[in-house]
């Protein structure tokens, strides 16, 4: 982190020791089918003007595929980690960055010559070779100018100033922006048996400023309203009012009182010091439009004691100081049971002999967490 992270490429031989692949081609191809897994196959044709690019959104019947044999193209399958233990597993291994960092694991597969062409990302990516080989070719160049007209991220000139293959246990950490193209290489093991090509890409997220800002106040808005129900039902809401309004020469001109009615209602938005972070918390816990969890709907009164509690892979959860996030919800917690809370939430799971010292209250929450899917029993 100290060295590498945000700031230089670092290429890692063997990360992961006798690591054998999580999934098989059949199933990311199954994946692929799914239709609530996000899922795009790149097809690079080479002609006389040089290199074509095709690219077509999932969810992909096997048929829908182009054949095994035919070189130059790849799947790439998105938030695979949501979808398979495994490579859930393989995620965790990787939260020494803080969780609100990190994003998905995608999983691409290639024929020989296949890659998604000489680009850039916008995060920080881990890049893992699963099985296979692929040929990497990186550059710290300044002109990130895109070609127009591609259905993809292609630069318009890419200047490679380091090239690494990358055998299967190999990975390659990249910054945000740092140019790079990964091309797929024919491969065979000692056996001689030819290998697929997978690289799973452990992917990163960070808030833009202005995205932020809009979600932020979205949240606090709706924090707003919830307290002018409370205090009033459904009484009217605070409204601008101007009976002190002189008749005015210039009609189109913003009222000066209006100007401040607004910046007063932003300033009491922001009026409680935990509100921010509340809404944040919850801004960065919300499960992506996609996610769906499975509901068990059924009751659980914490008499189960004999069992530990697991998160569901899908759930993201989080905490301050003040409050514990999950699934875009947020509570105020303190002493004992935030610190329990605190623990399921760096975890992701918690020992019986643990949760049997929870409060009520948070017995209580875990059994709603439980009918929601968000959480499961390991018995
Ligand atoms: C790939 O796995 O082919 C693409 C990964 C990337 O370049 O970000
Ligand atoms: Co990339």
């Amino acid at each position: 982190m100290r060295r590498h992270w945000q700031k230089k490429p670092l290429l890692v031989r063997g990360a992961i020791a006798g690591f054998k692949p999580l999934l098989s081609r059949a199933e990311l191809f199954r994946l692929a089918a799914n239709e609530e897994v996000e899922s795009r196959l790149i097809v690079k044709n080479t002609n006389r003007e040089g290199a074509a690019w095709r690219m077509k959104s999932g969810p992909f019947a096997l048929r829908g595929l182009p054949p095994i044999s035919k070189p130059g193209w790849t799947l790439l399958v998105q938030g695979v980690d949501g979808h398979h233990d495994g490579v859930h597993q393989l995620l965790q291994q990787f939260r020494f960055v803080p969780d609100a960092r990190l994003d998905d694991v995608m999983i691409s597969f290639a024929t020989p010559g296949g890659g998604v062409g000489p680009h850039f990302d916008s995060y920080d990516v881990f890049l893992f070779q699963a099985s296979g080989r692929r040929r990497w070719k990186i550059s710290q160049q300044k002109d990130l100018t895109l070609q127009a007209g591609v259905p993809l991220k292609i630069l318009q000139t890419f200047e490679p100033a380091q090239e690494f293959v990358l055998d299967a246990g190999d990975m390659l950490y990249l910054p945000p922006r740092y140019a790079h193209e990964g091309v797929a290489e024919a491969s065979v093991d000692s056996y001689g048996k030819a290998q697929d090509c997978m690289t799973y890409s452990i992917g990163f997220k960070a808030p833009v400023q202005s995205e932020l800002t809009a979600e932020l106040l979205h949240k606090l808005a709706e924090f707003g309203e919830d307290e002018d129900a409370d205090v009033s039902g459904s009484g009217p809401k605070k409204m601008y009012r101007d009976p002190g309004q002189a008749a005015t020469p210039h009609p189109a001109e913003l009222p000066a009182a209006l100007i401040t009615f607004a910046s007063d209602a932003v300033r009491h938005a922001l009026k409680d010091p935990l509100a921010l972070a509340c809404a944040l918390g919850e801004v960065m816990t919300a499960p992506k439009a996609q996610v769906w969890f499975e509901q068990t709907g059924a009751d659980w009164d914490g008499s189960a004691s004999v069992q530990s509690l697991m998160l569901d892979a899908k759930t993201r959860m989080m905490y301050d100081a003040n409050h514990v996030f999950i699934n875009g919800e947020s509570y105020r917690a303190k002493g004992r049971d935030a610190q329990l809370m605190h623990l399921l939430a760096d975890q992701r799971a918690l020992p019986a002999s643990t949760w049997a010292k929870a409060s009520s209250g948070a017995l209580a929450l875990l059994g709603d967490w439980y009918a929601e899917g968000w959480l499961h029993f390991v018995v």
